[in-house]
């Protein structure tokens, strides 16, 4: 018989691709904030993560055997300036979650903002000590997660990217966007990460669900590189005017949060355990490149 996964953030940019790779192979069942149902033939629900009462009759009603929380308050500047609405998100919509799934496999997408980024890349091992409000959210429901009980699995990754028609969250379609339509942008030169593809972690995560593989994991894209770099790369494969993008640094931006500066993580523990691969960027984008000409 066919598991039976619960999705929350099915409609996100890694929502989106985790139907897509799961639909054929689970019984998926989706919940988003909103009505609009996916492109996929799954069940369905709009479901707040925050209104704990439908939540515990969702959980009761469809009895999933595995939980794959993807739903977050993903927006970073959003979180410093709204704490309050982040922690209820962030970290009580995971405590509630927990306690209401117990002795099945709980599955948690955490992050590189964990660390202050003072000296990444990081391994799992690392010590951790956030600097906005996101990054400590972020800690605070894996300790959370750590005392599920049942199989719990923590997978933190980084700069997660797609090109979706529908999301605004994505660098990739941002830069590709802008300089399509000839507008001039200004990326950060002293943001170092690994970016990695929603399909690569989609595929990551349904080896995760099939082997039930419980712990902390870092998993990201291969290449390590700052924000600019990523950017020229975008324009390059892409073939746009990549005189269009200049330098600029995070100090500049003025954000209302903090980012971790020299962060992204090393990947050898999950790639030893699972045998998974962490894609190298450009194969990647030109990936991408060819399913937007497909289309
Ligand atoms: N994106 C990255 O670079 C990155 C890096 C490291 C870790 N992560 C983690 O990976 C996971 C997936 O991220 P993503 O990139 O797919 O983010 P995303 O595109 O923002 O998706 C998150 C989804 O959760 C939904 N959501 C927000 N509040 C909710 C609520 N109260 N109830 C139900 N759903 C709610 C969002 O709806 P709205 O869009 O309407 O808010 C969105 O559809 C998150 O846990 C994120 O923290 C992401």
């Amino acid at each position: 018989m066919k598991k039976k996964i619960l999705v929350t953030g099915a409609l996100g940019q890694l929502g989106q691709a985790v139907l897509e790779e799961f639909h054929n192979h689970y019984h998926v069942i989706g919940v988003d904030l909103h009505d609009n149902s996916p492109n996929y033939p799954i069940k369905y629900i709009p479901l707040d993560i925050t209104d704990n009462k439908k939540v515990k009759q969702v959980i009761e009603k469809e009895q999933p055997d595995t939980i794959l929380h993807l739903a977050a308050m993903t927006n970073v500047d959003g979180c410093e300036i709204n704490p309050e609405l982040a922690f209820k998100i962030n970290v009580s919509a995971v405590e509630t979650l927990c306690a209401l799934t117990e002795n099945r496999h709980f599955i948690h997408i955490s992050s590189d903002y964990v660390f202050d980024g003072k000296n990444g890349p990081y391994s799992e091992t690392d010590k951790v000590n956030p600097i906005n409000v996101y990054g400590q959210n972020k800690l605070d429901s894996e300790n959370i997660v750590k005392k599920y009980k049942g199989t719990w699995t923590i997978l933190r990754t980084n700069v997660v990217f797609d090109y979706t028609k529908d999301s605004d969250a994505s660098f990739v379609k941002w830069v590709v966007d802008s300089l399509k339509a000839g507008k001039p942008i200004r990326v950060v030169d002293d943001q170092w990460n690994n970016p990695t593809w929603t399909v690569s972690m989609a595929r990551t995560l349904r080896l995760i669900v099939d082997r039930e593989a419980g712990g902390l994991f870092n998993y990201s894209g291969r290449d390590w590189l700052h924000r600019l770099d990523f950017a020229l790369l975008i324009a390059d494969i892409f073939e746009l005017n990549k005189d269009l993008i200049s330098p600029i640094s995070t100090a500049d931006l003025k954000q209302a949060a903090k980012r971790p500066l020299k962060s992204g993580l090393i990947t050898p523990l999950i790639e030893e355990k699972l045998g998974v691969t962490c894609d190298p960027l450009d194969d990647c984008l030109k990936e991408i490149k060819h399913r937007i000409e497909s289309n």
